[in-house]
């Protein structure tokens, strides 16, 4: 190697790469082995007696070698303790591998997220979502392949329910509304919520097959399936039913300028004069934006190639849909409330 000319690991003299490779992370060796754990269960032999490298080896059926290797890593970073006689025991730590829940959500950062997190240059270069490339498919027709992190990314996004339906109540006037659709509503628990909190309010559910199942059962074990119907289908295409309002939460992030004006044009369709509809999901109040809604927006775009929108973005993409934007509230939660309504000269 000619003078002057750095190989791997070496730095020209005068340059210090330190701060480049803290930001790269260079070692991932820890995350690669704390997958590699969940995924074989090397931490199971461990959980009602010490085991030695070779008998988790042996009853994990893995390489021996790595095996033992691995053990060593796993004690260092607090997931195994190394007991006498060569033996390893599973510390607090270690066991939360060995939950199913947090075991699914290791293997799914690892195997479905990361993958196309680490490819946000394919987003940079087309815009699009890096999610298909990596995959092979979209985010959701991928994940309905793969029942058990379809469960887990269900479950995960309907714990913002609660949050959605108290922002919800507390900002526009529902004890007006007698019937509401939750357009892409996952498995209905916020329409679940929301109808517990207005007893007069009735509700329809409108998502992909795979989620309304679930919302089914759950709004049956809640007792509220008389106030509640669901209608799987197609919300860009699809015809919606007649409502006082229309619920878009955490919906129109989704998607794409071209195609949230026809999913907006596919409930302007079905509103009568005084419908409304309410769009809940953080909006981009200034640039540029917090760090949180930053990042949000960033994985939201190599997710499904969708974006956070700021109110003036709302206010041109309604009127494309032959909608008004009358309110964007700025609610100081992490989910605002952009409320629109048929336009005065009733364009669809
Ligand atoms: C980010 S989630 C939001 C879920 C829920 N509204 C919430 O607040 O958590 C988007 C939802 O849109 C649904 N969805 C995506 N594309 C759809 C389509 N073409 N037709 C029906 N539902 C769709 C997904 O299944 C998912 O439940």
């Amino acid at each position: 190697m000619a003078r002057g000319d750095p190989g791997i690991g070496e730095e020209p003299a005068g340059i210090d790469d330190t701060a480049l490779w803290r930001k790269l992370g260079r070692d991932p060796l820890v995350p690669a082995a704390i997958y590699a754990a969940a995924r074989h269960h090397l931490v199971r032999p461990t959980l009602d007696a010490p085991a030695t490298a070779e008998e988790i080896a042996g009853r994990c059926e893995v390489d021996p070698a790595v095996t033992r290797r691995l053990v060593e890593l796993l004690t260092e970073e607090g997931f195994l303790e190394r007991e006498a006689g060569h033996r390893y025991r599973a510390t607090p730590l270690g066991r939360r591998l060995e939950d199913p829940a947090v075991r699914t959500e290791v293997c799914f950062w690892f195997e479905i997220h990361l993958p196309y997190v680490l490819r946000l240059d394919h987003s940079l270069r087309t815009g699009a979502a890096s999610y298909d490339a990596v995959h092979g498919e979209a985010f959701y027709r991928h994940l309905d392949a793969r029942p058990e992190y379809s469960v887990h990314v269900r479950g995960d996004l309907a714990r913002g329910a609660s949050e959605a339906e108290r922002v919800l109540s507390a900002h526009c006037d529902l004890g007006a509304v007698r019937t509401v659709v939750d357009v892409g509503g996952n498995t209905g628990s916020l329409l679940a919520a929301l109808l517990r909190r207005w007893p007069r309010l009735t509700g329809v559910l409108v998502d992909r097959p795979e989620a309304t199942r679930a919302g089914t059962s759950l709004l049956e074990e809640a007792g509220l399936s008389t106030r509640a119907r669901v209608l799987p289908g197609d919300i860009l295409s699809d015809p919606l039913p007649a409502a006082d309002a229309y619920l878009l939460s955490w919906v129109a992030s989704e998607w794409a300028d071209a195609a949230l004006v026809g999913l907006l044009r596919n409930c302007r369709r079905s509103m009568a004069p005084e419908s409304r509809l309410w769009i809940l999901e953080p909006v981009i109040w200034e640039e540029p934006p917090s760090k949180r809604r930053r990042d949000l927006d960033l994985l939201i775009r190599a997710t499904v190639g969708g974006h956070l929108r700021s109110e003036r973005d709302f206010v041109e993409l309604f009127a494309q849909a032959g909608l008004t934007l009358r309110r964007a509230i700025r609610t100081g939660e992490y989910v605002d409330v952009v409320e629109g309504g048929p336009d005065a000269a009733g364009r669809t």
